[in-house]
């Protein structure tokens, strides 16, 4: 079955923003965010997203059924938890444009569509902004995390070869409740940028 990639934003995204929804909780169950998906959690963020006139977001369907998503939107339209470290180093909001998740069913990897979605919404950022930079942010985990799968690949090498570098230094923190914890836990999320132009 083939796989077709395409984007909406503003107000288009809105029909697409439950099935975003059900694939972040499917997809982010798993390491290394092991996210016990909260309707609540899911509803700010989702309304974040809708309230952004440049947000964007890459939708793969297979069969016409939404089997991966990825967003994006200006920083300054991300949340405060996001933006906290740009403000806190003087970085200027205007300047980035914040690619939130991507999220595809495993049974459909490898086949280039997170490729897709970074070109996708570079080229997004690039029409309806003047930022210079792409960034988004993951979590960070102890690399002796004793939930860590044992066939678990990091994403570096796959986001370097899209042109994005690590900054270890430039961090969020965000707190969920995760799949073996009773409670939310606070998280370090740390940024990867891109020049955009
Ligand atoms: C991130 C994700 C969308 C990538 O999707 P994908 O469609 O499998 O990736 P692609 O097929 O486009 O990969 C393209 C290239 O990256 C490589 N690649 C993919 N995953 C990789 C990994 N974990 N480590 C190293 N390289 C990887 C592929 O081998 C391929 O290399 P090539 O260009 O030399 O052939 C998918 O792995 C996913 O949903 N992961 C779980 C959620 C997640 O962690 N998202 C990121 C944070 S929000």
């Amino acid at each position: 079955m083939s796989v077709d990639v395409s984007f909406f934003s503003g107000a288009a995204m809105r029909p697409h923003l439950p099935a975003l929804a059900v694939l972040r909780s499917q997809v982010f169950r798993d390491w290394p965010y092991l996210y016990d998906g909260a309707p609540d959690t899911e509803r700010v963020y989702l309304s974040e997203l809708a309230q952004s006139p440049r947000a964007g977001m890459a939708v793969a369907f297979a069969d016409g059924v939404a089997v991966g998503c990825s967003t994006c939107l200006p920083l300054a339209d991300a949340g405060a938890a996001v933006l906290a470290p740009f403000i806190a180093r003087g970085l200027d909001p205007a300047a980035y444009f914040y690619f939130g998740e991507s999220v595809l069913l495993p049974a459909w990897r490898g086949q280039g569509i997170g490729v897709a979605f970074f070109a996708a919404r570079e080229a997004h950022a690039r029409l309806v902004s003047d930022a210079s930079f792409a960034c988004f942010c993951a979590v960070e985990r102890a690399a002796d995390d004793k939930l860590r799968p044992a066939d678990a690949l990091p994403l570096d090498a796959f986001w370097r070869k899209r042109g994005y570098a690590h900054d270890p230094g430039l961090a969020c923190s965000m707190a969920w409740k995760q799949v073996d914890t009773a409670d939310k836990v606070t998280h370090r999320l740390s940024f990867w940028l891109k020049r955009l132009r």
